[in-house]
């Protein structure tokens, strides 16, 4: 059983399937918090449904990334919380907060790293015309989605995709691969040797 603290900005479709997969017996945990930099994240609504811990915190009250991820990290603390998950979330983590989680904080990328890391990663995919796309798991470093992957699910880029219809396809993969990786890291069975993670 892991304590799962979420950060968030957004809406909060993984939030959503991972709330639903422990819901269903999928994973061995509990989301003790949701924090979000954004007070209108449609995401802390869906976790208040569920009655989950919710916390807002403002970015602007604090002087720099590391003093505002040191907030984020007091309540991680006190939820004694074991694998932070990002859904969404916005903001680039500090290397204190990554130091302080070594290992314990994971991400998902909307495309096929180490291709398309970053801002807007189904429009880049779409623009650059790859022909196949897709989503992936990984360990969160001090780079922007560079580090070691967990879980990696491809999709199919067709013709007649949009940008939209494609970031559609990719976020239905999203929500299988998340809840799985999350599963898998409650088991302990993630090894990280080097850059790749073996799943035991
Ligand atoms: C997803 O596309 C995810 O890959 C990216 O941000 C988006 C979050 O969507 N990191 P949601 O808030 O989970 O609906």
């Amino acid at each position: 059983m892991v304590n799962i603290g979420v950060l968030v900005s957004g809406r909060g479709t993984n939030l959503q399937a991972i709330i639903e997969a422990i819901e269903e017996g999928k994973i061995e945990g509990e989301i003790k918090v949701v924090i979000s930099d954004n007070p209108d994240a449609y995401a802390l609504k869906r976790a208040q449904q569920y009655h989950i811990n919710t916390r807002y915190i403002n970015f602007k009250e604090f002087k720099n990334r590391e003093d505002y991820d040191k907030e984020i990290i007091k309540t991680l603390k006190e939820k004694k919380i074991e694998l932070v998950v990002l859904a969404g979330y916005m903001r680039i983590l500090s290397p204190y907060f990554i130091r302080t989680y070594k290992n314990k904080i994971i991400n998902i990328h909307p495309a096929l790293l180490p291709s398309f890391p970053g801002l807007h990663a189904q429009r880049q995919t779409f623009e650059y015309g790859a022909k196949v796309s897709g989503c992936t798991v990984h360990f969160v470093d001090e780079g922007v989605d560079s580090g070691p992957i967990i879980l990696q699910k491809a999709v199919e880029v067709s013709d007649d995709d949009t940008e939209e219809s494609l970031a559609e396809k990719i976020l239905k993969e999203e929500h299988q691969i998340y809840p799985r990786a999350i599963q898998l890291f409650s088991e302990g069975r993630l090894i990280i040797k080097g850059r790749r993670v073996f799943i035991k």
